[in-house]
This record gives C-alpha cells, sequence and structure tokens, in this order.
C-alpha cells in the first residue's frame, strides 16, 4: 500500500460509517495569534469542538498537512518530520468511546481496510488524576473488541491527555501503538513495560473538557472525540520500512538529493543525516510557500521559521557538496509528488520557485561571509580551555554578518565548542532586537480561547474587508488576518500606501455599519451556491462541499453589505462589535498593506 492508497481509504471508511470529509485547512492558522502552523489535524476544528455548529454535520474525516518546528533540531534522526499529514476523524457532540474505539480497530485489523495483525497491537488509556478518573470504560471496551489485558497500559497524564495548548478543548485519550521490534511482542509486552519497541500510530481524543485557565477545566457542552493518524509512520509500518524516509513519501526526494550531490543515500551516517535534514526541511518549505494562504521568508514568526527551514537545508545541501542553488529542483520534485491530495502546491509552483531560489541565493552570500569570519576568529577561540563561544562572538556573527546563531552552534560543535545562548540572548536583548527572531522557531502549539472580544474582533474583519474593497477596488484581498485579546490585523494586496482620506473613508464605513445594528446571519450551503450568492470565499473547499456563508446586513439576498464563507463564529448583530478605530496602515511585504485596528466598547455578546 502507498501513502496515497492509505489516505484513500482512511477516509473512505469513515465516510462508510456516516462521516463527511471536509476540506483540510491552510498551514496558517487563521486568527489564532498564539501559534505560528497549523499543528495538528484537530487545530482547525476547534471552534466546532468548543460548540459551534460545523456545516458538514457531526461526524467528520479529513487529511490535514501539518508543521511543527518544536523539535527541529531533532530532524535528522530516522523518523521526526517536521511537516506531516494527519488522517483525522471527529465526532462533534455524536458518537463517544465505544464507536471511536471500534472504528479504530477494525480499520486497522479487519482485511478489507488495512489488515494489520492484531498481535502486534496495543494501547494506553488514562490512568487518571485530580482531574479526571481512571478511564476503565475505554479499557473496558477494547477489551469487548478483544484487545487482551496485558496489551493495555494505564498511563497519567504526560502521556494520555491531549490538549492542542494551555486553553482549550482537551481530554483523555487512548493511543494505538504497532510493534516494530523484532518479530512478534513478547507475552506481556505493551508501551509501559517497552517504549522503545511500539511506535504510535494513531491517537483518539476524549474532548469532553475545555480548560479556561491553569486552574479551571470546564465540561463542554457536548462530548466529542478527535482522533489523529499519522499518515507517513502508518504507511511506514504498512510497508515494513524502518524509516519514513525509506517510503515512497521520500524516496524521490532523495533520489534528487542523490543526484545533485552525487551521493548513494545508506553509505555515510553522516550524511545520510544531512540528507534527511534536506529532504525533510524542503518538504516543509515547499508545503509553507505553496499553501493557500502561506508566507515568505522573513525575520519573524511563521516567516522566520521558513527562513529557518530553507537556510538549515542549504547549509547541509554545501556539507554534501553541492556547490549551486539546488532546492528548486527538489522542489519541483515534492510538487510533483504531492500535487494531487495538495493542489495548491501547483498553484503556486511560481512562488514556491521563486522565493525558494531567492532565499537561497541570499543565504549563500550571507554564509560565505559568516564562515569565513568565523575561521578568521577560530585560533583565538581555540585559547580558551572551556571551549565556549561566549555570546557576545555569537552574536556579532549574526549581528554583523547574518549568520544565525543555530549555525554558529553548529559549526561551533563541529570544532568541539558550546555557544553560551544566554549570553546571545542578552547581547541580543542590549541591542533591543525583537526577541522573537529566536524564540519564533521554537513556538509550540497553543490554541487562544474563543473569547467574545475575539468574536467581535472577527466580524469586525469581515466589515473591514467590505470597506476596503468600497473604497480601493476589487484588486484588495485577503492576504492573511490575526487577532488577540488586543487588537486586529488585517493583510490585503495593494500596491501603494493608503492615503489618509482612504484610511479615514475605511473606518467611517465600518463605524456606520456597527451604528446600523445589521444582523449577521448564517446559512449553509454548498460552495457553488454560496460564491454564486456573491459571497467572498478565500481557501480552496472541496467541491459541492457544504459551507457556513455569514451575511451582515438586513436581507441576505438583497440587502448585504458583506458575505462571506467563514467558519466563525460572529457576533450576532453588529452593535456588538463597538468603536472602531483603526491605528496604522503599513506595508506588510511587497504588494500587501497592513492595517491594525482597534475595537472598544459595544454590546454584550447574547448568550448560545
Ligand atoms: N489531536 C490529537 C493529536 O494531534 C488527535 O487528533 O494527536
Amino acid at each position: 500500500m502507498t501513502s496515497n492508497e492509505l489516505r484513500t481509504k482512511y477516509i473512505e471508511f469513515f465516510k462508510s460509517k456516516g462521516h463527511a470529509e471536509i476540506s483540510g485547512q491552510s498551514l496558517i492558522p487563521e486568527n489564532d495569534p498564539s501559534v505560528l502552523f497549523t499543528t495538528a489535524g484537530m487545530h482547525p476544528l476547534v471552534p466546532y469542538l468548543l460548540g459551534e455548529t460545523h456545516p458538514a454535520g457531526t461526524r467528520l474525516t479529513d487529511y490535514q498537512k501539518c508543521v511543527r518546528t518544536g523539535d527541529i533540531d531533532e530532524v535528522g534522526d530516522p523518523s521526526h518530520l517536521t511537516c506531516f499529514e494527519m488522517l483525522g476523524n471527529w465526532s462533534l457532540g455524536d458518537y463517544f468511546k465505544k464507536d471511536s474505539i471500534a472504528f479504530s480497530y477494525e480499520f486497522l485489523t479487519s482485511p478489507k481496510w488495512l489488515a494489520l495483525d492484531p498481535k502486534k497491537i496495543s494501547v494506553t488509556v488514562f490512568a487518571g488524576d485530580e482531574n479526571a478518573p481512571r478511564d476503565e470504560e475505554a479499557a473496558q471496551i477494547w477489551k469487548d473488541n478483544g484487545m487482551p489485558e496485558d496489551k493495555i497500559a494505564y498511563l497519567p497524564a504526560s502521556d494520555n491527555w491531549w490538549a492542542a495548548g494551555p486553553t482549550g478543548p482537551c481530554g483523555p485519550d487512548t493511543e494505538i501503538f504497532y510493534w516494530v521490534g523484532e518479530g512478534l511482542p513478547p507475552q506481556g509486552s505493551n508501551k509501559g513495560t517497552d517504549s522503545a519497541n511500539w511506535m504510535e500510530i494513531w491517537n483518539n481524543v476524549f474532548m469532553q473538557y475545555n480548560r479556561v485557565d491553569e486552574k479551571t477545566l470546564v465540561p463542554l457542552p457536548k462530548q466529542n472525540v478527535d482522533t489523529g493518524m499519522g499518515l507517513e509512520r502508518t504507511n511506514c509500518i504498512l510497508q515494513g520500512k524502518t524509516s519514513v524516509y525509506l517510503t515512497e513519501v521520500f524516496q524521490p526526494i532523495i533520489h534528487t538529493i542523490e543526484t545533485l550531490s552525487d551521493y548513494t543515500y545508506g553509505t555515510d551516517a553522516e550524511k545520510d543525516k544531512s540528507v534527511r535534514i534536506i529532504a525533510d526541511h524542503s518538504r516543509s518549505a515547499v508545503f509553507i510557500l505553496g499553501d493557500q494562504k502561506g508566507c515568505v521568508p522573513s525575520n519573524v514568526g511563521a516567516g522566520y521559521v521558513l527562513r529557518r527551514l530553507i537556510r538549515r537545508a542549504v547549509r547541509h545541501g554545501m556539507k554534501l557538496g553541492i556547490d549551486k542553488d539546488f532546492l528548486s529542483e527538489i522542489a519541483a520534485t515534492v510538487v510533483e509528488n504531492f500535487k494531487a491530495p495538495y493542489p495548491e502546491l501547483e498553484q503556486n509552483r511560481e512562488k514556491i520557485f521563486k522565493e525558494l531560489t531567492a532565499e537561497e541565493a541570499k543565504f549563500r552570500t550571507t554564509l560565505k561571509k559568516g564562515e569565513a569570519e568565523f575561521q578568521k576568529l577560530l585560533p583565538n577561540l581555540m585559547k580558551n580551555p572551556k571551549k565556549i563561544i561566549s555570546g557576545k562572538v555569537a552574536y556579532n556573527l549574526y549581528e554583523t554578518y547574518g549568520y544565525p546563531l543555530e549555525l554558529t552552534e553548529e559549526l561551533g560543535a563541529e570544532n568541539g565548542f558550546t555557544v553560551d545562548v544566554e549570553g546571545f540572548k542578552e547581547a541580543e536583548k542590549k541591542h533591543q532586537e525583537a526577541s522573537k527572531t529566536v524564540d519564533a522557531g521554537k513556538a509550540k502549539g497553543g490554541l487562544a480561547e474563543q473569547s467574545d472580544v475575539t468574536t467581535k474582533y472577527h466580524t469586525a474583519t469581515h466589515l473591514l474587508q467590505q470597506a476596503l474593497v468600497n473604497v480601493l477596488g476589487d484588486q484588495v484581498a485577503q492576504k492573511g488576518s490575526n487577532i488577540t485579546n488586543e487588537r486586529m490585523r488585517f493583510d490585503f494586496t495593494f500596491e501603494r500606501p493608503m492615503t489618509p482620506e482612504e484610511v479615514k473613508k475605511v473606518e467611517e464605513i465600518v463605524n456606520e455599519k456597527i451604528k446600523e445594528d445589521l444582523p449577521v446571519t448564517m446559512q449553509v450551503m454548498p460552495l457553488d451556491k454560496a460564491k454564486a450568492s456573491g459571497a467572498r470565499a478565500l481557501f480552496t473547499n472541496k467541491y459541492g462541499e457544504d459551507v457556513k456563508v455569514y451575511t451582515i446586513g438586513r436581507d441576505v439576498e438583497n440587502d448585504w453589505f458583506s458575505k462571506e464563507v467563514c467558519g466563525g463564529p460572529h457576533v450576532q448583530h453588529t452593535a456588538q462589535i463597538g468603536d472602531f478605530k483603526i491605528q496604522k496602515e503599513q506595508s506588510s511585504s511587497a504588494g500587501v498593506r497592513r492595517i491594525r485596528a482597534v475595537i472598544s466598547g459595544g454590546l454584550p455578546l447574547d448568550p448560545q
């Protein structure tokens, strides 16, 4: 079975169990400032797990591209990936533990589906703590499905409690593992007794709580199920391979690297690591650049992570002796291999190649200067018996030559040095640099709470976009939006700075629509019908898929101001938003402007 077949089978199986297939979403989360990327399949579904109605119903399934860069430094070993696909199925207050476990076990073991050997499967369930009881219910359901008692391990919250972030929906989970050791697992072996030889393939989370803050866990209005299966890993075990890099997901990319470098994968451990880093990072970079929303390399946020991925790939290319620009050649392989499930890669082909080539060239210049400087410093550094590179020296390489800290660390390590990272940070602070640039790559999961304030900002975004189109014309298209409890940011395509008059006019229109206290109406309809009715649809949804349309206006057919395909949530009527003020209009990147705005006052939202 190939990964393409696995993806198809998974969706087909859950459709046969009454699930609607929904589109995976952008890698850049909408209106969630707490994470840089979509880190799990459930991420775009947070509002629905919290109680919003989903247009496709209460049983959903999809495949979702994800990026996790928390462990970027571990990438290079045979199993870590920064970009992966998650297969998911959800119950929004529909079925709960019993069906969820039975579905998973059937899909994994039935000869009609994956036909995995039940003897090689073991599971874990939540052992219980002050938040929730020991999950005897899940354990019993496993037993009822034929799982032997000694294959069920009860583990603490660190293993069997899943939350996407410090706040948001969460709950106990049951995880499914596959035996990757020799032969068959010995009697009594499970994840609790032998962690190394059991590989996690699927996580079924029983999302029944909302963490409001550190101390408070409140039950959700409905008991939900959120499951996630790692596509690359499961594909790997189905093919009996020891590493995801040996499957067809990565082999074509690795062949391209082999041709470029004239090195044969599998002949030198250190070089193999470089090959894996290039393969993983270039695939991630292509997915990020080719995303519906996407971003370009920069010094902050997601753009900085992208820059780091590209630069690390280039450096490892150099280690393999590739002395020309090569990323666009690898990108061609990635686009070719993933454009069927992710058509946006083909649509953004030119952007991907252009940005990769430009960033690569920029970085080569930087590297040459930085490395030359490092070599100059080396004789002096060698005199230091502790073999520590001071924060000041590392910072100077960064500040003067643009040489990144992580590369100084790598270069240092190659010569037996460690870098005083704390010292680097202090030096950086002194220079009043945005500390974001070094921390950005380390951003971990964490979901913004869907507070009333962010809901108000969300509706204000719709008003703003329509007002911009009215004042500036049709070339205005949303490029991104970012909301916190304190402000909103809205990025849109426009070639020049707005005049102060234009800014004022836009602000006036938005405030006028707020004062008119227009109702906000939600309707569910197929995407093509939504578009035909005049709704703005930003991201690619599947043809014929049911979507939510939010209309701001007195009459959804004949008298409306704004109409957008959007997941919500929104206010019920515009007077709830309050005063709207544009604080800044500035450039975001070439051809893209950014507006920062705040709201204040406004009526309270109606209780749900
Ligand atoms: N949210 C869970 C995970 O990411 C299951 O989808 O593992």
